[in-house]
């Protein structure tokens, strides 16, 4: 499934573009404030309903309009489906597939899959925890049907267990009403992660050799019980704590995916390149295992993904987008060629991006 055509108006600066894109690797091109990040945008708007750089929508209406539309058409071999999204300054939005009004947001997620590579994705490699453990839940949700009804149960027993703490603590731990459940919850989600992030591992082993990458980088999930009896020794342990400060010090909440460089915590030791690197391999490593499961390749939408990257690694990075047979919508302010080397050029699309206007190379 890829993004065959994609048609914009009234989004951001620009007027209005329609754009063939190639089912590989399609490149915009462009000066800085062009427009290109915006095309990203409105891609993601049509799949997901939103942007990824602001939750107000009416910011991405172009000054002076009343409403902005986004089309698109995804296409296979089999089928083609056509998907349309728009937003009015006075805050009606429409979604429809095939002309039909669909507002089920699992069903534009199904047919138009993204992976989005942004230019803080070095962040998921040198951030605190919260992000790491973000990006699994999201796989997960993905891929588990009963994953998000397991986190919601702990979710919410861990906040009345927090006002419970602060009122009214017992002095004996086994008269705690929600240990029971946050044990039962936090080791279900806790053995989904792990088997989750081993899954992964292997996915970023393979492409990390793909990518000639010149270090190793291992991926595991740690920190909390992965059975009840194990969760509720780590509750036990922790019930003094947990009373003085009235929140649970123990959990799936509270837990990390250790990313290792040769061997070494890699956020105490990578570059910024090396951090985007890395975290750009396990995207692609979580795309191909994504797709393992549930049969869709996502479209990778890449933004300056140049930067902060040599021309090598770039290219080899390239070359693996293009193994993995995925479409790629990238943008850059460099020559085409810096991007994805001179052998791939021949069989890229370029679209030249100037002040809110797309042409094609021919
Ligand atoms: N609602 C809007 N209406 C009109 N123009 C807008 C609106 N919102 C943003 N812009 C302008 O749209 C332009 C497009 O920005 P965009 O981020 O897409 O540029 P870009 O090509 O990605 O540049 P860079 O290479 O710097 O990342 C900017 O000049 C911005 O000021
Ligand atoms: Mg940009």
């Amino acid at each position: 499934m890829y993004l065959a055509t994609l048609n914009v108006s009234h989004f951001r600066n620009i007027a209005l573009a329609d754009l063939a894109l190639s089912p590989g690797i399609n490149l915009l091109v462009g000066e800085n404030g062009a427009g290109k990040t915006a095309l990203l945008e409105a891609i993601h708007l049509l799949a997901r309903g939103r942007s990824f750089r602001t939750p107000q929508t009416r910011q991405l209406i172009r000054h002076g309009e009343k409403e902005l539309l986004v089309r698109g058409e995804v296409a296979s071999s089999a089928m083609s489906h056509k998907l349309a999204r728009s937003k009015s300054s006075t805050g009606v939005n429409e979604a429809r597939i095939d002309g039909q009004s669909v507002n089920r947001q699992s069903r534009y997620a199904e047919l138009l899959p993204l992976q989005t590579l942004l230019p803080g994705i070095g962040d998921l490699v040198l951030d605190g925890p919260a992000i790491r453990r973000e990006f699994v839940d999201w796989g997960l949700f993905h891929v588990e049907q009963s994953y998000l009804a397991t986190a919601q149960r702990f979710r919410k027993a861990l906040t009345q267990r927090a006002a419970w703490l602060k009122e009214s603590p017992t002095e004996d731990f086994s008269m705690d009403p929600w240990v029971a459940t946050l044990a039962a919850a936090g080791a279900e989600i806790s053995s989904w992660r792990h088997r989750f992030v081993v899954a992964l591992n292997a996915q970023v082993q393979q492409t990390l050799v793909r990518m000639r990458a010149d270090f190793s980088c291992d991926l595991r999930y740690h920190g909390s019980g992965f059975s009840e009896e194990e969760a509720l020794e780590q509750l036990a342990a922790s019930f003094e704590r947990d009373k003085r400060y009235a929140t649970t010090h123990v959990g799936p909440h509270r837990a990390d995916v250790d990313i290792r460089v040769d061997g070494i915590s890699a956020r105490a030791v990578v570059s910024r390149g090396q951090a985007k690197l890395i975290a750009s391999a396990i995207a692609l490593g979580y795309s191909a295992e994504l797709a393992a499961r549930s049969g869709a390749k996502p479209v990778v939408l890449l933004d300056d993904f140049g930067a902060e990257l040599d021309e090598s690694h770039r290219e080899r990075f390239f070359a693996e987008l293009r193994s993995l047979g995925c479409q790629v919508i990238a943008t850059t302010t460099d020559q085409p060629e810096h991007l994805v080397g001179l052998s791939s050029l021949d069989t890229t699309r370029v679209f030249h991006v100037e002040h809110g206007s797309v042409t094609q190379n021919s």
